[in-house]
């Protein structure tokens, strides 16, 4: 078995071993939970702004575009407001508890998209109420029933072009593709939506498609057959301003993945939509908060048990749920530098489910020993926003690093 002194596939400046001991953000995480005790949930401010403005680098290279960033992905007050001060970036939301947390962060109604599915008349009627904020609809349902409440507003139309993308062709994270799915209209329902729009005096300036999560690469030709078929959607809008291709850019999750080429991404973009001057919107959630936080758990048992050498730390699936929810890879890491011999291990949470395990057979230290804290990255999208408190145990404190 190997002792590992090079670089990890996850290290990176501000996440990284210095003299054996592993640093967040410039601080020890040994320090860090100095302070906080654990479960802890630690995110760096720094990395979000640098995800956000490598977004926009890219993005800048088409005629004109918006980022709105997928709160759903991460809500923790502290670190909205962060983006909000400094991400020159806007926000989406999906349900009205979040739209007025985006406000109670500071975001105004035009800084705000807004897409949801199954809404309710008391949502329409509070869409109504905030004209500015940018509303893309998913279903006819949605279309009829704002109209009950209001006109002469511009809206977006959600679609679906029965096309799915997701982190290594995950079907699991397609949000549309061969499966019907309630995410947004389909081409035969179309020119209805557009009819009942125009009967209730909307402007359809948006066309809206999200259509998976976690994309990297390899999906790229994918994406590109999927930008291919809104065309249709798109001819078919006569005042369209936007186009937004929701989020999904995804990710590494592990030592066999590449980081998403952003040039390429926006050069497929390009292709199919340069010259026709409409402004391209993204709402990436991941990409944004997901490599800024890392989940910093604490060993409590050590123990064989017949073959399989367990090692149960004090917090489950229920703080993470996407390893086990879609099979993400989840990386655990330790907090001094490994030196000694690796063995296998099966790491285990603390929540009574069977499905509670963070990793099997995962190599590990050989001394890793109760009372070690033990690290999970890429925990800063979709962990503590799709916490329970199953068990009772989701008691976790959260810090933004700035
Ligand atoms: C409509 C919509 N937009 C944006 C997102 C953000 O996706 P991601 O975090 O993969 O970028 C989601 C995620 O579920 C979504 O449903």
């Amino acid at each position: 078995m190997s002792s590992q002194k090079e670089r990890l596939w996850w290290e990176r400046e501000d996440l990284c071993y210095k003299d054996g001991h592993l640093f967040f953000s410039g601080e020890s995480v040994t320090d860090l939970i100095g302070l906080t005790g654990t479960p802890a949930f630690f995110y760096t401010g720094k990395r979000i702004l640098q995800n956000i403005e490598r977004l926009h680098t890219a993005l800048d290279q088409l005629e004109s575009h918006k980022i709105f960033y997928a709160i759903k992905a991460n809500r923790f007050a502290p670190l909205l407001t962060h983006i909000k001060d400094t991400g020159g970036c806007g926000v989406d939301v999906c349900s009205p508890n979040e739209l007025l947390h985006a406000f109670s962060c500071g975001f105004i109604p035009n800084e705000i998209s807004y897409t949801a599915n199954s809404m309710t008349d008391e949502e329409l009627k509070l869409l109504a109420n905030n004209p500015d904020v940018v509303l893309n609809c998913d279903s006819l349902s949605t279309i009829r029933r704002l109209g009950k409440f209001c006109s002469h507003r511009k809206i977006g139309i959600r679609v679906n072009p029965a096309m799915g993308i997701g982190y290594r062709d995950n079907e699991t994270l397609k949000y549309s593709g061969d499966k019907t799915t309630k995410f947004g209209i389909y081409r035969e329902q179309f020119k209805a939506a557009l009819q009942l729009a125009a009967e209730n005096h909307f402007i359809v300036d948006t066309i809206h498609f999200h259509t998976g999560c976690g994309y990297l690469n390899n999906q790229l030709s994918i994406f590109s057959e999927i930008l291919e078929a809104t065309q249709w959607f798109l001819d078919n809008v006569k005042d369209l301003a936007f186009v937004n291709l929701g989020g999904g850019l995804g990710v590494p999750h592990d030592c066999d993945d590449e980081a998403l080429n952003l040039d390429a991404w926006v050069s497929v973009i390009n292709t199919h939509f340069d010259g026709k001057g409409i402004t391209i919107c993204v709402e990436s959630g991941d990409y944004i908060v997901k490599d800024s936080g890392i989940l910093v758990l604490e060993v409590n048992t050590v123990e064989k048990k017949r073959n399989t050498d367990f090692v149960g730390v004090n917090g489950g699936f229920n703080l993470a749920i996407e390893p086990t929810f879609y099979g993400l890879p989840c990386e655990p890491v330790v907090h001094r530098q490994k030196t000694d011999l690796m063995k296998p291990v099966t790491i285990v949470g603390n929540i009574n489910e069977s499905l509670d395990v963070w990793k099997d057979n995962f190599p590990m230290p050989d001394q890793i020993k109760e009372g070690d804290p033990l690290v999970f990255i890429n925990a800063g999208g979709y962990a503590s926003s799709m916490m329970s408190n199953h068990c009772m145990r989701g008691v976790v404190s959260e810090n933004l690093l700035i």
